[in-house]
């Protein structure tokens, strides 16, 4: 028996979750319990319970075996010394606040995008948890929508439209976005783009998803500006304020989702104040699958 306890946030999904200790090893009930909560509540949120790197790595661990994401590609200095760990934060590798124009500030500005972590890789993100270490004074949310909610809601004609079509996710689309041109075409072609259905069965909770976000840039089979209009009006459906919870950051939080059933992005700060937070996210792999089951 798990001590999970849980207190909704939202109409919707998320949840604030409490009752086990995540500071230490998770026994396989409490694993069990919160991969339940996952299925039902797609995000869950921790209060109040500081976590060193380690204790982060190895809680995440118990969900999946852990993914690197873009570092495969991108390889920058680090500030954070396992490569596990995705710092999410405005501090370069020496420890200063980031310039403003700095590759940091870049992967920042994409994180403000509605995006699903990694979907342009395959296999894709599964769980992401992030811990909170260092707020800045107003600003920084994090924002996540709900794409089961999303697809419920989609009106018929437009459940047919997009019946059986796939989008193409591609890692460097949010950096062509944000006017970031200079990538060679060697680089380009690192990571070859990822392939899912518009609508998807989410396999721990068997629901229907709309997974759409910023990194798709393509329907399958059709012309550019048709597809990326579809895929436009489909992602502003899908984060209608209805579909969204909004969490405001305490030192000490950490916020789980699911990269399958949500999208996210972050809110607005002033990148001249410090903002730190740690990320780690495990793999949609048959191994994390099986842990879950
Ligand atoms: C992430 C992310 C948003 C934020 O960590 O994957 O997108 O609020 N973060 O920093
Ligand atoms: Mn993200």
């Amino acid at each position: 028996m798990s001590s999970l306890h849980l207190q909704p946030l939202h109409p919707h999904f998320a949840a604030e979750a409490s009752g086990i200790d995540l500071a230490q090893p998770l026994a396989d009930a409490d694993v069990r319990a919160i991969n339940a909560a996952m299925n039902r509540y797609a995000v869950l949120v921790w209060r109040g319970q500081p976590l060193t790197a380690q204790q982060q790595l190895r809680l995440c661990g118990s969900f999946g075996p852990l993914d690197i994401g873009l570092k495969r590609v991108f390889k920058r200095p680090e500030r954070l010394e396992d490569e596990r760990l995705i710092d999410i934060s405005n501090v370069d590798a020496q420890g200063q606040v980031a310039r403003r124009d700095s590759p940091k500030n870049l992967s920042n500005f994409a994180n403000q995008l509605w995006h699903s972590d990694s979907s342009f890789m395959n296999p894709r993100a599964a769980y992401s948890m992030l811990h909170s270490v260092i707020n800045p004074s107003w600003g920084g949310e994090t924002e996540f929508a709900d794409l089961r909610a999303a697809h419920d809601a989609l009106d018929a004609r437009m459940r047919n439209t997009i019946a059986g079509l796939s989008a193409e996710h591609f890692a460097l689309h949010t950096r062509l976005l944000l006017g970031d041109e200079a990538y060679t075409d060697a680089q380009k072609k690192e990571i070859p783009p990822a392939i899912w259905p518009l609508i998807d069965t989410h396999p721990g909770s068997g629901r229907k998803v709309l997974f759409v976000g910023v990194h798709a840039r393509q329907i399958v089979g059709w012309p550019t500006a048709e597809s990326r209009m579809l895929l436009l009006d489909l992602l502003e459906h899908a984060t209608q304020r209805e579909f969204v919870y909004r969490h405001e950051w305490q030192v000490g939080d950490t916020v789980m989702w699911d990269n399958r059933a949500t999208l996210h992005r972050g809110r607005r700060y002033d990148i001249a104040e410090r903002r730190e937070l740690r990320r780690t996210t495990v793999n949609d792999t048959p191994e994390a699958m099986l842990q879950a089951a």
